[in-house]
Formats: structure tokens, C-alpha cells, sequence
């Protein structure tokens, strides 16, 4: 028995003063525990299963039912070992029982239009951001379906730390590329919820207000702070910024943010088929 209280007490880390004490149903209840696995055991997974999946993952909204998105199914032991070096922080890449690779693809909408005989004249950032938005929530619907499955999952956009490589290695065509990729299989261990930032911060009434954010935000580092304290060694970035008295949910993503990440993501895109204006 899991109240929809309790639920929301753990996934922000302590009582908001939102939720009941009713028993939440079993999809919301999944949901507000889900949390990213990324040790697996070594045990199969049955075809019929991931076909489900993948029919649930085609199940997720699509832009005007473009479907603006391809799923790379990464099987073949041979790839993923030519994968795994370009994938470095991701361990032991080519050992995950399910590699799935989600790309978005404005590729196959040029195709009919040419057999149709109708030029397609969406190649633009509306267009790349619909196809990204599509393979995002088709991730989603996947992920989602998995973990109702019993599988416990994690995306990877590792696999765009170098691109062009990949891409390379999975025979992307212009107009394809990843948008991240999911790992999956039968948990190793049960994970832990990760701390959500608190409603007041993410959701706004009826017009965007973050005049109290820094506050709120020193809030959520301490309750983070109180459940999972983050060890010294595992401080990020210290050449640039030494070591933190406080190292927090804030001290850390603004020092993953302090460095430029994948900044030839965009002449990757250029170069491969999208017109970005
Ligand atoms: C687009 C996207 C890319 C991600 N890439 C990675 C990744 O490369 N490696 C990884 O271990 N986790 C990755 N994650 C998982 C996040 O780290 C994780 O969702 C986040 O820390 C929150 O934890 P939770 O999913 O357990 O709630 C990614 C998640 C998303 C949505």
C-alpha cells in the first residue's frame, strides 16, 4: 500500500502539504516512483516483450502524426563494441541486454514527399524540434512501458558525446540522428528515487514567476542535501572550481553547465542533413 501522500513525499523529499492519504492507482503509483536503473541481470529479454514495448513507445503523441522518429534496435554484439569507445562514460555499453537508440528523423517525410511528388519545405528549426520532441516522447512511452514490464531502464545521451562516430557506426543518413538512447534490462538492484525541484519552482499559475527562486532553490539543496549527501570525491569540475564546503544539487549542475557541452552538435546537424537556418 502506497498513499498518494507517501508517494509524493519521497519523490520531493519531504511533505509539501500535497497528496491524500487514498492509495494512489497503480499507474500514477509507478510514475511517482520510477526511478533510472543502470545495472542489470544477466537474463533475456523476451522479443514479444520489447515488441510490446516498441509498439507502446509508437504509441506516444507525434506531431500531426508525422512520426518523426526512428528506433535503432542495437543488437549485433560487433556494433555495440565499435559503439562502446565512443560511449566512454557510459560503462560497459556493449554488455546492456537492451541498447535502444532513438533518433529523430526528417528523413523518411522527404522520401514520401518525393514520391508524391510534393517538395518538402519544412527542412527548419520548427521541423528538427518537432522530430526531437517526437523521439523524446516516444523514449518516454518506452521507458514508461518498460518499467511497467518490470524492466528497469535509464536514457544515454552519451551516445551523442561524439556524434559523428556514431552515427557513423549506425548508418544514420542526413536527416537522422540521436537523440539519446535507452538501456534497459531486468534490474540488478532497486535504485532510489531521485528529488524532484518542488512544484512553487517548476510550475507557475497562469504567468511565469521565479521571483523567489534562489531561496527556494537553497530549500531544495538542503533536502537533498539531508537524503543523499554527495561526497567530496564525487564534486565535479574540481580544477575549475576547486572543493565545494557545500556541494550541492545547484553547485553541481551549475558546474556541468560552466563548461560548454557538445559544441559541435550544431555543424554535426548542418553537416547531416538539417537546415537550421
Ligand atoms: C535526455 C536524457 C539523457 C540522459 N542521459 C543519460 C546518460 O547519458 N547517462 C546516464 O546515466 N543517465 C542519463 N539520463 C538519466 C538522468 O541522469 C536521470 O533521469 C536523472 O538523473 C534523474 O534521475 P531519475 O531518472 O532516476 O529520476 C538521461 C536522461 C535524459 C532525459
Amino acid at each position: 500500500m502506497a498513499t498518494t501522500k507517501q508517494l509524493l513525499n519521497a519523490r520531493y523529499g519531504k511533505d509539501t502539504g500535497i497528496g491524500d492519504d487514498k492509495e494512489a492507482n497503480e499507474q500514477v503509483k509507478a510514475l511517482l516512483a520510477r526511478r533510472s536503473i543502470r545495472s542489470f541481470k544477466d537474463k533475456n529479454i523476451p522479443d514479444a516483450l520489447i515488441e510490446v514495448l516498441l509498439a507502446c513507445a509508437q504509441s506516444a503523441p507525434t506531431k500531426s502524426n508525422l512520426q518523426q522518429y526512428s528506433i535503432v534496435l542495437v543488437r549485433d554484439q560487433n556494433i555495440r563494441q565499435k559503439l562502446a569507445p565512443w560511449c566512454p562514460r557510459t560503462n560497459n555499453l556493449e554488455d546492456k541486454p537492451l541498447l535502444i537508440v532513438f533518433c529523430a528523423d526528417i528523413r523518411r517525410n522527404q522520401r514520401v514527399g518525393e514520391f508524391r511528388k510534393i517538395q518538402n519545405v519544412n527542412n527548419n528549426l520548427d521541423t528538427f524540434l518537432n522530430a526531437t520532441v517526437d523521439a523524446a516522447l516516444a523514449l518516454g512511452y518506452f521507458i514508461t512501458a518498460a518499467e511497467a514490464s518490470g524492466l528497469g531502464a535509464a536514457p544515454l545521451s552519451s551516445l551523442r558525446d561524439n556524434i559523428h562516430a556514431v552515427s557513423t557506426i549506425l548508418g544514420l543518413p542526413p536527416g537522422v540522428f540521436p537523440v539519446a538512447g535507452v538501456m534497459a534490462g531486468w534490474p540488478m538492484n532497486n535504485g532510489y528515487i531521485n528529488q524532484r525541484l518542488p512544484q512553487s519552482v517548476v510550475i507557475h499559475q497562469n504567468q511565469y514567476d521565479d521571483s523567489n527562486l534562489e531561496k527556494e532553490i537553497k530549500e531544495y539543496d538542503q533536502t537533498r542535501h539531508a537524503i543523499f549527501p554527495i561526497a567530496e570525491e564525487r564534486q565535479t569540475r574540481t580544477d575549475l572550481w576547486g572543493i565545494a564546503e557545500f556541494y550541492n544539487w545547484s553547485e553541481h549542475i551549475s558546474r556541468q553547465l560552466g563548461k560548454p557541452e557538445r559544441p559541435e552538435f550544431k555543424a554535426f546537424l548542418k553537416s547531416h542533413g538539417f537546415d537550421l537556418g
